[in-house]
Parts: C-alpha cells; structure tokens; sequence
C-alpha cells in the first residue's frame, strides 16, 4: 500500500475507468460534477458475432483505453497531476476486459502518486444517480436491472445497500438478450426488443417476471425466457407466423411491470421518499415511463440516470470512486481483478 496524495482542492478531482465488458470509458468529476465522460464502445465489432467475445473484448480495450483516458482529462480540462485519485472497475465482469483496465489504472495511479479506489461495477451502477441530483442522499429505494443483475436495494447510507428482493435465476438484462435472439434480432439485444416492442401489443401470454408464493421478494427471468421460446416454437411447429412485434411488447410487460410495480411498493413500505434506477435495463423507454408515472402517483421523487448513464460508462465509476474517496477506502496495487463479486 503506498501513500495516497494530500488532498489537492476542497472538491476531489477523480478518475473514473470502465472495461468489465464491452465499453472502454473514462470520465472526471470534481465531487458531483461531472466534467467529462468518454465512452469507446466495441458493439459493433461485437454484433458481428452476435454477442460479447470476451477476447475482442479485450483487445479492444487495450486499443482504447489510453485514448479515452487521454480524451476524458482532456475535456475536463485537467492535467492528470491535479487527479486526486483513479477509480477502475475491478469486478464483476469479463476477466481479461477488467485487467486492462484494472493494470492501466493501476499504472496511471503509481506513477502519479494517486490513490487507486478499486469499483464494484454493480455500485458504479447505482452510484450514478449521485450525479443526476447533487441533493440526492440515502435512504433511497433502488432498482438494479441489467446483464448481470436485478435487485431492489435500499441504500441506507453512501456505502451500506440492504437486498430487499432480487432474480433467483437470469438477470433482466440477460433475458431481454436470450428473446432477442429468439426473435432473430441483432445484438445488442435489449434496445432492439424495445424497438420491436413499440408496434406490438401486449397479447401474447406470459408468465410475469414475479416469483408467486414466496415468503421473500424474488423475480425469475428464467420461466418466462422458457415461456417465449415455447411460445415461438410452437407456432413454428404449426407452420404458423410468430407475431414478434406483439411477443417483444408481452415480454417487455412481463419482464418489467413487476420490477417497478415492487420497486414503488418497498419505498412505500421502508417509508423512503425517493426511489432510483440503474443498469442497462433501466435505459428501456418502457421502464422509465412506467417507473415515472408509478413514483409520480405514489408521491415519491424519482431520480433516473440519462440512458447512457445507465448503460455501462466511467462516470458512474468515479462517482462510487468518489464515495470510496470520502470513506478512505483506497486498494493496494496488488489488487487483482474478479469475474464475480458481491455487492
Ligand atoms: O449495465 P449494462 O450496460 O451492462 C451490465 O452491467 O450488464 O447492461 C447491459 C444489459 C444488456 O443485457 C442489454 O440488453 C440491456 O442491458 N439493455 C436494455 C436496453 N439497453 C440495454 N434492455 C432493455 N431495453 C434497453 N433499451
Ligand atoms: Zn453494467
């Protein structure tokens, strides 16, 4: 562990980097301000192959992750000796793609004599909001929907976030990708079922996403995936047409109606006032305006993330860098990089 730098301004300057999957980011922020954000995505190199090659992946940070560094401090219009620290993802995510960020950080940070915080993504996730609403301060009710996760959260404070409920199988995210699939459309699979979704009706039936009967709150993404390809594959077997723009709207229903329906009634419950989304789920334009409409009606103040700040980027990364920050929490160079954490 070396020493981290005496703090420079009053306002911490911090480096955010993100590679746990297919975008390399980088950002700045000096506290809640966000000064700059860069995102270099490998999505369409990736949608060659239908999905994420985790090698691709890989190298296409390596390709990029100097430049979007170097992009990022230069808008923010600072000099990386005024950084007072480097935050980097380094878990849960692609293994080689977290390493490069994680050795660049690592790199950047020793020969400045910066701390390096070392990012849950999932956190980064939820920390985003912090830069929406510079009032915004626990307790808050928040829901977590994306690739890898799906939970309610209820921060109780910058650093401490209590499981309300969550999936027992598939993520969100991962499900809107397997009915994508099914559906023929391209990767990346959430925002085109979103698509689709828009000249569809909610005919088809499905199971929804909430897991009936159980003493705790759980989702299950699994029967209902299971349910649209059973769905499909019968029509086929019938020489039927499958109706996609009506089984895209049905799922997007299923699969998002309960995640708000649950995320209002916990605050309501926890008798918190304000409610918060992120993941790249929580980009869905169906999301939001439910979501909106649903805390609007309860009387509870949303504070939702811009799209590309829910979907993979660095500035979430150096906001929960900057909480890190304030509590000290600094990683040793020796820290290496895990395919799987926990929250
Ligand atoms: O947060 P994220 O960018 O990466 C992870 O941490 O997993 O989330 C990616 C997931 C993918 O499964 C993607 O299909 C989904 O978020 N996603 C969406 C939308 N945009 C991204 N799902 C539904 N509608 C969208 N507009
Ligand atoms: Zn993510």
């Amino acid at each position: 562990m070396y020493n981290p730098s005496p703090l420079k301004t009053d306002t911490p300057l911090i480096l955010g980097i993100e590679t746990s999957c297919d975008e390399t980011a980088a950002a700045v922020v000096r506290g809640r301000k966000l000064l700059s954000d860069v995102i270099i995505s490998s999505a369409t190199e990736q949608a060659k192959y239908g999905g994420v090659v985790p090698e691709i992946a890989s190298r296409a940070h390596t390709d990029a992750v100097d430049v979007a560094v170097r992009a990022a401090l230069e808008r923010a219009g600072v000099a990386p000796a005024q950084l007072n620290a480097v935050a980097v993802t380094y878990g849960a995510g692609l293994l080689g793609a977290l390493l490069v960020g994680l050795s660049f950080a690592k790199s950047f940070a020793y020969s400045l004599n910066l701390p390096l915080i070392a990012v849950n993504h999932v956190r980064g996730h939820l920390a985003a909001s912090y830069l929406v609403d510079e009032s915004l301060q626990p307790p808050f009710v928040s829901l977590l929907a994306s690739g890898g996760h799906t939970a309610i959260l209820l921060a109780e404070s910058y650093t401490s976030y209590a499981f309300l409920g969550g999936t027992c199988d598939d993520a969100a995210g991962e499900a809107f990708d397997k009915v994508a699939r099914v559906l023929g459309l391209p990767y990346p699979g959430g925002p085109n079922v979103q698509k689709l979704a828009v000249c569809g009706t909610n005919s088809v039936p499905l199971p929804r996403c909430l897991v009936k009967n159980s003493s705790r709150l759980q989702f299950s993404y699994s029967g209902l995936k299971t349910a649209v390809i059973n769905y499909c594959h019968t029509l086929t077997m019938r020489g039927e047409k499958i109706p996609a723009a009506d089984v895209a709207k049905s799922f997007q229903c299923a699969a998002i109606d309960p995640l708000v329906d649950k995320t209002v009634e916990c605050a309501l419950s926890r008798g918190v006032n304000t409610v918060t989304a992120g993941g790249g789920v929580a980009a869905n334009a169906y999301l939001r305006e439910r979501l909106t409409s649903a805390c609007r009606k309860a009387g509870l103040k949303l504070v939702l993330p811009e799209k590309k700040y829910c979907t993979d980027n660095g500035a979430m990364i150096a906001a929960e860098g900057l909480i890190r920050y304030a509590a000290g929490d600094f990683a040793p160079l020796s820290i290496n990089a895990a395919a799987q954490i926990k929250l």
